[in-house]
């Protein structure tokens, strides 16, 4: 059983669960072919396409995988400790956690041009991850999250591939590439028999970047704290109405701005929230989604209660086109 490069043409869509065992079974073999005795690093982020890598190596490989999960300070409330709790305590996974806040924070303070954030977070991740690459001796083999989409994008000249993620040439790897014949739903369709939790298979999409493309301009850390925390309420307060799943992406942006609020009689100068919800099918156009008035309305007086520094809640109508569905 050897690992594909391509997707056969004749590749039935993986769309039960006795298609993904059965894809499950051939990858557990495939992987144990390709590495043999030896070990397998991996940066998990924590989303769909790692995740699935991860459950698969560690069925195959069990503590051969090394998992490195990198914290850069701007994941969602509770994602660190939904990777910890996953993959180190439930499937007893080799995980190490590096919690890099502070480094990626310090690198980006002041910075406020978007394209100059998201260059400073990708390069910064690279180095935390070959950091730790250089402190395990013994690996020959990288694996990736690559799916089928990235390499047809590649193919097509809209999206480089990054290979190896741009690793520094002194760490050179072999690629295990346990999901790159496969297209998203089927990613999520074997992240489910392998047993990884719905809110990590069904999860929305999240930018690389992560918060830090919602805390617009120069990132602060109470900015992306409220940000954070307005964020959470609204994923909880859309569980809870029975639209996560439904709705394709919402989230809580909090610009570089103040405005003039009253409090107890007395005048504040505070944040805004901005709440954005949206309907996709491949983000390359977006609705919004119509969220019932009261929901918006809860979630207002929960940002309100209990997030620091906001005394405004906006609602963003903007469409795609005109407007992306993130805010840089
Ligand atoms: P835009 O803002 O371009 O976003 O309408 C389209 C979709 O892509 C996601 N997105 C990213 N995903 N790295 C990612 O992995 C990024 O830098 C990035 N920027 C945007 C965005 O969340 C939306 O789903």
């Amino acid at each position: 059983m050897q690992q594909l490069l391509v997707r056969p043409e004749n590749m039935k869509r993986i769309d039960s669960p006795a298609l993904a065992q059965a894809y499950i079974d051939e990858q557990v073999a495939a992987i144990r072919e390709q590495v043999g005795d030896g070990k397998v690093l991996l940066a998990l982020s924590g989303g769909v396409d790692s995740s699935v890598v991860a459950a698969l190596l560690i069925k195959a490989i069990g503590d051969r995988l090394v998992a490195v999960h990198v914290n850069h300070g701007l994941l969602r409330k509770g994602e660190p400790e939904q990777v910890i709790e996953v993959f180190r305590n439930q499937m007893h996974a080799n995980l190490i956690y590096v919690d890099a806040t502070d480094r990626f924070l310090d690198k980006l303070a002041g910075v406020s041009d978007p394209e100059t954030k998201r260059k400073i977070i990708g390069k910064e991740f690279i180095e935390v991850f070959a950091e730790e690459a250089r402190k395990l001796t013994g690996i020959r083999f990288l694996a990736q999250g690559t799916i089928w989409p990235d390499i047809l994008e590649s193919e097509a000249g809209i999206k480089a591939h990054h290979n190896a993620g741009g690793l520094p040439e002194d760490l050179s790897f072999e690629l295990v590439e346990p999901v790159r014949i496969l297209f998203k739903d089927e990613v999520r369709m074997v992240g489910k028999a392998l047993g990884l939790p719905d809110g990590m298979v069904y999860r929305q999409p999240f930018p690389g970047p992560g918060l830090g493309v919602r805390c617009v301009g120069a990132i602060t850390r109470d900015r992306l704290a409220a940000v954070r925390e307005s964020d959470a309420i609204l994923r909880e307060e859309f569980a809870a109405a029975g639209l996560q799943g439904k709705v394709w992406q919402y989230f809580t942006v909090v610009p570089d701005m103040k405005s003039t609020g009253i409090k107890n009689g007395q005048r504040t100068d505070d944040w805004m929230v901005i709440i954005r919800a949206v309907n996709s099918v491949d983000a390359t156009s977006a609705t919004i989604e119509e969220v019932p008035y009261a929901l918006l309305l809860r979630i207002r007086d929960r940002i309100f209660a209990e997030v620091k520094g906001v005394n405004r809640v906006l609602y963003d109508l903007s469409c795609k086109p005109i407007a992306t569905i993130e805010y840089e």
